[in-house]
């Protein structure tokens, strides 16, 4: 029996920091000072070097700092092997898993497992991704992910090019009446997630706009204000 899911907003904006953009000397500090600066959910990419050109961290240093904070876990996985991924992000502490439309005929037996560990279930789709593929799976969703920048990489600017999926992707939720949150990843920052929030996007992955400022509270406050009052609710940080 798996812990209960850490409560966390389920209505309106959202920002969750992204831990890739944070000090790796400290993560256990940054997680703590993310928390104590008004988050409420963490971001934790990760990476294999495969389906992405980078490696970041696994699931021990995920349970370490499971161990930090209530924070909810956003797990996005930019693996090619996820199915072995799932049970080990689940024990270390995940709340929500995040896997990649392009992972082709394994994407929903993936998602019916995360389910099936008592998870929230994501969707990404990358920039070069037509949305068309991810529009089967939404039945079978908690969140959408539109990735704004190629993945592997902090600190990329935002492709504005992907604005339209935004719309597409709220269109759809807007139409099936189904509940998923629109994610934007990559590249945003104040600017940019207002940008993404007229498009329909409620959820805001922030690395580098975060973790790159001395005061994050400020920092998140700073995009809160820019996305408040443009879709429904207020932010929550
Ligand atoms: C990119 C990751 C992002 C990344 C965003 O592959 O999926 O979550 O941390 O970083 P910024 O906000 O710096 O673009
Ligand atoms: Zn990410």
């Amino acid at each position: 029996m798996r812990r209960p899911i850490t409560p966390h907003p389920v209505h309106g904006p959202l920002i969750a920091p992204s831990l890739l953009a944070a000090d790796f000397s400290r993560l256990g500090f940054e997680v703590g000072r993310v928390e104590r600066a008004g988050a409420k959910w963490l971001h934790l990419d990760i990476m294999d070097g495969h389906f992405v050109p980078n490696l970041s961290f696994g699931p021990e240093i995920v349970k370490a700092l499971r161990k930090r904070a209530r924070l909810f876990f956003d797990v996005h996985l930019m693996c090619s092997r996820p199915q072995v991924l799932l049970e080990p992000f689940t024990r270390a502490g995940a709340d929500q898993i995040t896997v990649h439309v392009e992972l082709g005929d394994q994407v929903m037996s993936l998602l019916w497992k995360i389910r099936s560990l008592g998870c929230k279930a994501g969707l990404a789709v990358n920039p070069p991704t037509a949305m068309k593929h991810a529009e089967p799976y939404l039945r079978h969703i908690d969140y959408l992910l539109v990735m704004t920048v190629n993945p592997g990489f902090g600190g990329q600017a935002f492709v504005g090019e992907t604005v339209p999926k935004i719309q597409q992707a709220d269109g759809w939720r807007r139409q099936s009446g189904r509940s998923f949150r629109v994610a934007v990843d990559g590249g945003i920052t104040a600017e940019t997630a207002r940008e993404c929030a007229r498009a329909g996007a409620d959820t805001f992955i922030c690395g580098t706009s975060v973790f790159g400022h001395h005061n994050l509270g400020a920092a998140l406050r700073r995009i809160g204000r820019a996305v408040n009052g443009v879709g429904a609710g207020s932010a929550d940080g």
